[in-house]
Formats: structure tokens, sequence, C-alpha cells
């Protein structure tokens, strides 16, 4: 295991995910933390980089005790000057910023070999950079094997102890061979195994899952269709059969025919024991009239608490009235399954600079804080491509594996006035020529998330030789690796033309088809 201690840089995850992408298990914690309170020995340790500057009153600094475990230790950004600040270097304010691509020419020693953190890689390489500070003398006993013009020491090894400092973010796609240079590191000088798969992942998952909920206990737990939920029932599942519930809540703002979908592939398909509770009369008569994306993500998120504890609690009398019979096979309702993935462990944990809240995104989060549950969440040691590769090897079929994720308050953050059930079968339609002629075109999987937005605004069109007053779609496509930052899709033309043929011609109350290409941001990929 690699541990990488993070100083809140938004790009920490990222050095997570390069070292799951060699195989190699890596596992965040904020930067703060005690040596001794880390409960596995790593095999090396990665510094993060972060928004704070080392001799800034109240900036973070690492235990002084991982200098002395003796595993290597590579320094990013500010990870380096962490370490320069902690053994004896200089650090000090560059004139400008620096910020976007930049060479860095690889140092030779005498024999013309380079370090083994670069070997591989010729002369120069193409590098991110992203700092306002730099080093501008090194530590004691280090020495230079990397430089650029602006920065004479972009990268720095001790002489003697496994101890590395890079300037450049690796971890970045900007950086060409930045994954191969987190490589060399966990690789060659850490020698870490490259054990962690999916494969091995399945077994051993099965096998903690069986043991928790031992021999009686049932678990119940919410799925969307969506692929986190769904493979998160297929691994319950496969380790405890039928004592797993799957409750699935349409909430009247799904897309076309979803929840018969989903039940057609969870309980039809898959074999996962599932309910589905058609609440969409409930949901829709609370939203009605609501214009606020804010108070319409609240009324679903707290409806959707309502329906899935009632739902929930008839499965529990279920179980208790089997239970009074004597069926004592399955036993009581004991865990709650949850779908949390590691991102969002990640961010309950890290280091947290100073950031804002644009949004607040509802999904089943504060869930049965008095339902007495355990909770039970098979997934939250993985990244999505990792869940992907595990539903693949679930025989989980691939097009639901591929995706696009559908936000928690679902087409009401796509319908921008008040939500009726006439919008919602508008917006569906429109939405599903939308997906299904991507599909066609072969362009799905290029696409981050596709989606029809219905706007609030009426617009003049002639249909025959009548005047039309109609609704507008907008559509949005968005290339993105994290969503934090997205940058709109540029579709062929013909693909364009097509869809707004069709949803102008099949979709009443719509005469107008726009396409959105606002990146975020400044924009959001949601429009509310
Ligand atoms: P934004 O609009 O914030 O979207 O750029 C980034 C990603 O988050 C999804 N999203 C949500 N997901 N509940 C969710 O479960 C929400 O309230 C919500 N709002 C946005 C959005 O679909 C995109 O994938």
């Amino acid at each position: 295991t690699i541990l990488i201690l993070d100083f809140g840089s938004q790009y920490s995850h990222l050095i997570t995910r390069r070292c799951r992408e060699h195989n190699v298990y890596a596992e965040l914690m904020p930067c703060t933390t005690k040596i001794k309170d880390v409960h596995f020995k790593p095999k090396g340790i990665i510094l993060s980089g972060s928004p704070y500057s080392v001799y800034d009153e109240g900036s973070p600094h690492v235990d002084p005790a991982v200098f002395e475990l003796g595993v290597p230790i590579l320094g990013i950004c500010y990870g380096l000057q962490e370490i320069a600040w902690n053994l004896g270097g200089e650090v000090s304010k560059c004139d400008h910023r620096e910020y976007g691509a930049a060479d860095i020419t690889i140092n030779k020693f005498g024999d013309g070999a380079v370090d083994a953190l670069f070997e591989g890689f010729g002369d120069q390489m193409k590098v991110w950079m992203s700092h306002g500070d730099q080093l501008s003398k090194p530590p004691p006993d280090f020495h230079v094997i990397g430089h650029t013009q602006t920065a004479p020491f972009a990268a720095l090894a001790h002489n003697s102890k496994p101890l590395y400092g890079i300037q450049f973010h690796p971890e970045v796609t900007h950086s060409p061979n930045g994954k191969a240079v987190i490589g060399r590191f966990i690789l060659n000088i850490c020698g870490c195994k490259q054990n962690w798969t999916m494969e091995e992942f399945i077994g051993k998952e099965i096998a903690r899952i069986r043991e928790i909920c031992g021999p009686k206990g049932r678990v119940i737990g919410a799925v969307s269709g969506g692929v986190d939920s769904t493979v998160a029932a297929k691994l319950m599942h496969e380790a405890i059969g039928d004592r797993f519930h799957a409750i699935m809540v349409d909430n009247g703002v799904l897309r076309l025919n979803e929840a018969a979908q989903v039940h057609e592939m969870l309980n039809k398909n898959l074999g996962v024991n599932l309910t589905v509770v058609d609440a969409s009369d409930l949901f829709l008569s609370r939203l009605d009239g609501v214009e606020d994306p804010e108070k319409k993500r609240k009324i679903i998120g707290n409806t959707f608490i309502n329906v899935f504890e009632a739902e929930a609690a008839k499965i529990e009398a279920a179980a208790e009235e089997e239970l009074a019979k004597g069926g004592e096979a399955k036993g009581r309702v004991e865990w709650l399954l949850q779908g949390t993935l590691y991102p969002d462990v990640i961010e309950s944990i890290s280091f947290k600079g100073p950031s804002a809240t644009i949004k607040t995104h509802h999904n089943v989060g504060g869930l049965l804080k008095d339902m007495k549950l355990k909770l039970i969440e098979p997934l939250r040691e993985l990244f999505k491509d990792e869940v992907r590769a595990l539903g693949r090897l679930l025989s989980i079929p691939a097009h639901l594996v591929g995706r696009h994720p559908f936000p928690g308050p679902g087409l009401a953050i796509r319908i921008l006035g008040p939500v009726t059930r006439d919008q919602v079968k508008i917006l569906q339609l429109a939405d599903s020529i939308y997906i299904e002629e991507i599909r066609k075109a072969g362009l799905y999987d290029q696409i981050a998330q596709a989606f029809a937005v219905l706007l609030p605004v009426k617009a003049v069109g002639v249909m025959g030789d009548q005047r039309t007053y109609e609704q507008v779609i907008a559509l949005r496509a968005v290339q993105s690796e994290d969503f934090m930052t997205a940058d709109w899709f540029d579709f062929p033309s013909d693909v364009l033309r097509r869809i707004s043929s069709r949803i102008t011609n099949e979709v009443a109350g719509i005469n107008r088809v726009t396409y959105d290409i606002s990146s975020k941001p400044p924009a959001t990929v949601e429009w509310l």
C-alpha cells in the first residue's frame, strides 16, 4: 500500500488514482495524520500539493515521524517544499505564479546515467506546473535530478536515502509521462507488487460481507439503476442471496421507462430481490409549483427518505412475522447498504483548503439517521472506473456499466420551471430520442454525460401553415474526467441535425432545439 498524505490540493485524489491504475493499492489520508494512527505499513509515501505556502502561519505540516519510517517518500509540488522545509532547504515566492506546461530537462550523472525516478524518459519531458513558490536552495545531502528554465531545482533526490521531490504534477493528464513517473516511484523505488485487481477484490469483498453480516440478518438498500447501486446490489446478492432486499423508489422524475428497465435488469436478469415503489404522485404533489433548484433538491431528498423508510419498515415487519412463525433462517433487518465510493470518502476525510459549496448534491447521504441500522459500504475503497471493472466481472451488461451518471433529483433539476407530469413527459421523450441518436452514432462512450433540458420559455415557430408557440429543449453533452471541470462535446453537425429534427417532429410541445456550448467553469454541467 502507498500512503498519500493530502495537503488539500485539488489533484490529490488523482495521485491515488494513478497508483491504482498501476494495480497498486493507495490510500489517501489528511496530511496531519499521525504515523502511529496509520493502520497499515506503507511501502512508500507521497506528499501532495497544496494551496498553502510552507512558511505561512497555519500552513499544514507532516508528522516528522514520516521521515523516520525509512520508506521511500515522493513530494509533489508543496510536498517537495515540505521536504525542504523539514530537512533544511529554502523555499521562496516565484516572481510570477507558474501555471501550465513546461519542459523539464533530466540531469545526467557523470557516467551519463539518470536517476531511477526518471529512467526511460529521454533527455527532456513535458510536465504540468502549478505553483507560486519554488525551491531556492536544496536541503543538504540532496542533488538535482531535473530542472526547467525557471526552476533550477525542479526535481531532487537524496544522496543516499530514497527521498524525492518534484515541482511538477505527475498526477494530471497534462503531464504525458506523469503516470509513468508515478509508476517508477511506486514500482521501481518502493518495490510495490501489482496485486490490486478487481478479480482479487471480488473474492475478498464477498468473504468480508459474509463475515460481517453473519449467517443470519438481512440487508436493505436503495437502487437507482445507476452503475454504483447496481454493482453494489449484485455484489450483495452474490454474498448473501435473498437476505439482501433492494428498494427502487420511482420518484416520478426518472428517465423514460426507467423503473421498468431497472426491474427487468436487476430482478429478472441479475436475480436481485427487488421491490419497486411507485411514489411518483407523492413526489410530484410535493414539487407542485416549486421552481427554486435547491428547494427541489431538498423536497426530493426528504421525500425519498420518507418513502424508503416506509418500505423498509414493511420489509422489517414481514421479517418479524416470519421470525414469530419460527422462520429463523434469514433473521432481522440489521444493515443498510450504501453505494459510497472512494471519492466520497476522500471528500469527507481530505484536508480542506479554502473552498465553497456551489450546489448541494442530494443523494441518499443523510438516509436513515434514526433507523438504527448498521451501514455496509462494499464500494467505499473504489473509484468509479474500478466499480465499472467490477461490474463487468459481475456480468452486468456493458450498456449499464458504461452509463452516464444521472443525478438523484433526476429530471426535476432539468425542468427549469415548475415540475408537472406533462413537463416530465415532454422531457423524458426528448431525452430518450437524444440518447438513442447518440448511441446510434456510436458517440455515447466518448461523452461523459449527455442529457436534455426543458427551458421555461416559449418561442414562435411554424408547422405546416400554422403558427406555433411552444417550448424549447436545450441539449447538453460534456466531456470530463471528474466533473469538476468539463467541456462541451463537439458533435458532428449531421448528428445534431438528426436529433433536432426528430425532437421537433416527435415531441409534441417542442418547436425549437438549442445546443449548449458552455464549459464548466463558468457554467456547471447541470442547468440547475
Ligand atoms: P454540476 O452541475 O455540479 O454537476 O457541474 C456535476 C455532476 O454532478 C451531478 N449532479 C448531481 N448528482 N445529485 C446528484 O446525485 C444532485 O443534486 C446533483 N447535481 C448535479 C451532475 O449530473 C454531474 O454529473
